[in-house]
This record gives C-alpha cells, sequence and structure tokens, in this order.
C-alpha cells in the first residue's frame, strides 16, 4: 500500500499542530497540501513540508493528489467541509468537535454512509494512557457498578483569546462556550465512561467576558441510561484557570483523571471481597503510583509551535491510518463524538427553557 497523502484545512493553532504530527508519524502519512485563505498561514504549515497550498478546499480537491483530508477550521464549518472532502470521494479527520449540533452531525454521517468514506473525529484524550487505563479497568468490571462521575474544567480564557478569532465565542461558528469549545474533551471523556447520557439540568452564564455570545461558565448535573449521575461544571471564566478533572466513582473502585494523568486510582479485582477479612486494610490506598505511564501527563509533541499539544494527537492519527487498513477498531468516530455533542447542546437548551432535557 502506498503512503497515504493529507490535506490540512485550516492553518491556525491546531492546523499547525496536524502539520507537526504528521512530521512525528515519520513517514506514515504525507502532506500534499494545506488550505487556508491567508495564504501565509499555509505557507508557513506546507513550506518546510514541501506541501502546496490553496485558499479554498474546492481546488485542492481538484489539484492535489490526497487520500485524506484534516478539517482544523472553525467548528461551524466542520459539517460543510467534511461532506465536501466525502462526496469527493476523500476520508476525513475532523477536529473536535465534529459539529455545533447533533442535527448538523447526523447529515455528515449520512453523507459518509452515501459516500462509502471515513471519518474519524479527533478527541486525542482518548489516547491518553491515563484514559486507556481507566477504560480498560471499567470494561473489566474493576470499578464494580458506576455510581457518578464529575467532569470538570476550571480554566481560564482572556477577552483577548476571544478577540483573536472573529469566530471564537460565537453561536454560529464556535457552538457555544466554555462547555463546547474546552470542556467537550472531559464531557467526551465522562461519555465515554459512563455510556450514553439520558436526561441533563444545566445553568450557564456569561460571568467574566465581553464580546461572546456564548457561556463562560456551565454548570449541569445528568442522568446516565445506566441510572449512573454525573456532574458537568465547565468555565473559561476562572483566574488563574486550574485544571480539566475527571472523577469516575463506582462500588468497586474510583478514579480521577487530573490534566490527563491519573492522580488517584483504587480499583478491585475480579473475585474479591471486599468485606472479606483480608481486604479491609487495602480499601483506602492509591494505586495511581503502580502506573507510572499513566499517573504522567503524556509527553508533549514536537515542533517549534509553543502551543504544541501533547502527543496524544500522534497516537490519535494511528489508530485513523490502522484502522484506514482495516487493522485496528477505529476508537473516535461520528456516532461517538455526536454523543458528546447532544449532551452539550442539551446542557444549552435546559439553560434556555428552565427545564430539564431528555436526549
Ligand atoms: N483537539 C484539540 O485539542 C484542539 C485544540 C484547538 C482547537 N481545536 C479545534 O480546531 C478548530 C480550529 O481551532 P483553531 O484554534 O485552530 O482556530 P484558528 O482560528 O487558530 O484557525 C482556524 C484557521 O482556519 C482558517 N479557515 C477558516 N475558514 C476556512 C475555510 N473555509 N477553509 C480553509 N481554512 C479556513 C482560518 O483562516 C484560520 O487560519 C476548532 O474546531 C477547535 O475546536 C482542537
Amino acid at each position: 500500500m502506498s503512503t497515504p497523502t493529507l490535506t490540512i484545512v485550516g492553518a491556525g493553532v491546531i492546523g499547525r499542530h496536524h502539520g507537526n504530527v504528521v512530521d512525528e508519524l515519520g513517514g506514515a502519512i504525507e502532506l500534499a497540501a494545506v488550505v487556508d485563505p491567508v495564504e501565509e498561514r499555509a505557507e508557513q504549515v506546507a513550506g518546510p513540508r514541501g506541501a502546496r497550498t490553496f485558499p479554498d478546499l474546492r481546488s485542492a480537491l481538484e489539484q492535489a493528489q490526497t487520500d485524506l483530508v484534516a478539517v482544523c477550521t472553525p467548528t461551524g464549518t466542520h459539517g460543510e467541509l467534511t461532506i465536501q472532502a466525502l462526496r469527493a470521494g476523500r476520508d476525513v479527520v475532523v477536529e473536535k468537535p465534529a459539529e455545533i449540533t447533533p442535527a448538523k452531525i447526523d447529515e455528515v454521517i449520512a453523507a459518509r454512509d452515501e459516500s462509502g468514506g471515513f471519518v474519524s473525529v479527533i478527541s486525542q484524550h482518548r489516547f491518553d494512557p491515563s484514559t486507556r487505563l481507566l477504560l480498560d479497568r471499567i470494561a473489566a468490571g474493576e470499578l464494580g457498578t458506576l455510581v457518578s462521575g464529575i467532569a470538570s474544567i476550571d480554566w481560564y480564557r482572556s477577552q483577548g483569546y476571544y478577540d483573536s478569532g472573529n469566530w471564537r465565542g460565537t453561536w454560529e461558528l464556535d457552538g457555544g462556550g466554555a462547555l463546547m469549545n474546552q470542556g467537550v474533551h472531559t464531557v467526551d471523556l465522562l461519555v465515554a465512561a459512563f455510556g450514553r447520557p439520558v436526561e441533563v439540568t444545566a445553568y450557564t452564564a456569561t460571568l467574566a467576558h465581553e464580546r461572546i455570545e456564548v457561556e463562560d461558565t456551565a454548570v449541569g448535573v445528568v442522568r446516565f441510561e445506566s441510572g449512573a449521575l454525573g456532574v458537568l461544571h465547565a468555565t473559561t471564566a476562572v483566574y488563574p484557570g486550574l485544571s480539566a478533572r475527571l472523577h469516575v466513582h463506582g462500588s468497586r473502585g474510583s478514579a480521577v483523571i487530573d490534566d490527563d494523568a491519573l492522580t488517584f486510582l483504587h480499583v478491585t479485582p475480579a473475585g474479591v471481597d471486599l468485606d472479606g477479612p483480608d481486604y479491609g486494610g487495602s480499601r483506602a490506598g492509591n494505586q495511581a503510583a503502580d502506573h507510572p505511564e499513566a499517573s504522567s501527563p503524556p509527553p508533549r509533541a514536537a515542533g517549534a509551535d509553543p502551543s504544541a499539544l501533547s502527543q496524544a494527537h500522534v497516537w490519535q492519527y494511528e489508530n485513523i491510518l490502522a484502522a484506514r487498513r482495516g487493522e485496528e477498531p477505529l476508537v473516535v468516530g461520528l456516532e461517538e463524538n455526536r454523543r458528546s455533542v447532544a449532551l452539550i447542546c442539551g446542557v444549552y437548551e435546559s439553560a434556555r427553557t428552565g427545564a430539564p432535557v431528555r436526549l
């Protein structure tokens, strides 16, 4: 099989990171083209890698040889660009979130099914060693019956951040604020752990920013199909900004992931009786340090970009390339991301109407 070729659409913060990820993949994928209406941004990513630049996706699809298209543009443009690439016979990697509403993701699902193409949604923290370990332990039953979870994103984004792109903080192109843009990663991990959310009640507010349409603070409570309960808290308004945390609690174990690192883990292996005479002493112990890879944050990806994100994008691309070759199941497709976006949109609807929303 020849080396797959990639076109990056949108050469901003995350498009530049996708360029670095291509380098880190060490020849597993080749950058063919970069699309951005701002030529110097496209050139900054394309130039050092010998790729071509285009002002719009249509010309790239017509003129560049490319197997995969990575959509790295403002969120509210993801659906249209993904559908355009699918209809031209290309596979797609789309940045999180896949679109701003579940209805728009449904349009992309329909286009994918019609084209027979392949779409993966970036949710790189699913590939963090801490997440993988937690999901494996849940699947093995070592947390018992899942009872409750917390997704809390206590971040700070200055007004300058929102002013840095005219799409940031808008309903049409950002699709929401602290929860949709920043919180979606942790919400996605909560949903990966607990399964389908069925009802949510929430409040949102804009408390410490001007010139944004969307919320800078959201709180909510969610009920999952299993009966488990969850708490959502996302803000970009708290100085100096703390961390993104996930708590997962069950009848036989609990885990906390704080800024991508497993900081607490206590699980009970199958067959151990929690009330048995030999078990009581170790009940409260933190086992996180027994898993050094998971209990430290993933390494930063290389690259000159000071905002270089973690290595996790590289791991997700490895899964995407293996899934395209039919060698591994795809970890994050449109259906998985749709659950998280539906929950977040449920938060917005509940905050607007003052009533619980069934999902
Ligand atoms: N996975 C992550 O951790 C992560 C991190 C940051 C951003 N993101 C996501 O990536 C997306 C982009 O965010 P960003 O921070 O890079 O934004 P950005 O504003 O820095 O970059 C967006 C780029 O897209 C270009 N663009 C706009 N419309 C275009 C079009 N139709 N065709 C081609 N290029 C177009 C703009 O000129 C700009 O250069 C968002 O959906 C965001 O949620 C994901």
